[in-house]
């Protein structure tokens, strides 16, 4: 081989060089993010669910009010309730066929096994206008909870905890209706 040829060949490989490191296709440009949805930053921790955050609006606590007198009133107003989700309405279904279908039956309606020797009978829980205590996440945990006295409807302190009621809550909060 001449050495034209390695010239053309050394040329040639240096160009191709060049094209490899300064080439860039041509790209269009990025939207500019929107201010509701950053886009997630690696090594940024997302904020956790608040879960101490109190919801007790107006409505739920005059719902509540029903029950004012009975145990655990008090302490159930200090007690944060945790933002609701898919994953706490799954477990509170599991758990409250576990504990609560006896009774209530398998969908809420009253009408569980032990029910028919009950005086008084379980609540049927998928109606609002059934509630003596009230019908709201207050109402529902507290019973739940402390339950009430001279009926079937024992108390569940002890047994589970405050994070499994307010699951059941969630799930109880699902099944009602009207
Ligand atoms: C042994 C039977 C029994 C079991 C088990 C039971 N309950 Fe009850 N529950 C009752 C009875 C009876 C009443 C009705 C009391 C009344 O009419 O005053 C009641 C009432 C209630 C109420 C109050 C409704 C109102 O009037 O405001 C709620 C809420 C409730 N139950 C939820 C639950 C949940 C949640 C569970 C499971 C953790 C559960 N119950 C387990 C028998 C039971």
């Amino acid at each position: 081989m001449n050495k034209r040829i390695w010239e053309f060949f050394f040329v040639l490989a240096a160009v191709a060089l060049m094209v490899v490191l300064f080439w860039r296709p041509a790209r269009a440009p990025e939207p500019s993010p929107s201010k509701e949805t950053p886009p997630p930053t690696v090594g940024t921790p997302r904020p956790e669910p608040t879960t101490s955050t109190v919801v007790y609006t107006h409505a739920a606590k005059e719902d509540f009010m029903n029950a004012k007198g009975m145990a655990g009133w008090e302490e159930t107003l200090q007690t944060p309730i945790p933002e609701p989700s898919p994953e706490r309405l799954k477990k509170g279904a599991k758990l409250y066929q576990d504990n609560c279908a006896l009774c209530h039956g398998s969908v809420g309606k009253g009408d569980g096994e032990a029910a028919t020797v009950l005086d008084p009978r379980p609540t049927d829980l998928t109606r609002i206008k059934n509630y003596k205590y009230g019908h709201m996440e207050l109402g529902v945990f507290r019973s739940s909870k402390y339950g009430i006295e001279g009926t079937g409807m024992a108390p569940w302190d002890g047994i589970l905890s405050n994070d499994e009621l307010w699951n059941i809550t969630q799930y109880v909060r699902f099944l009602q209706e009207d």
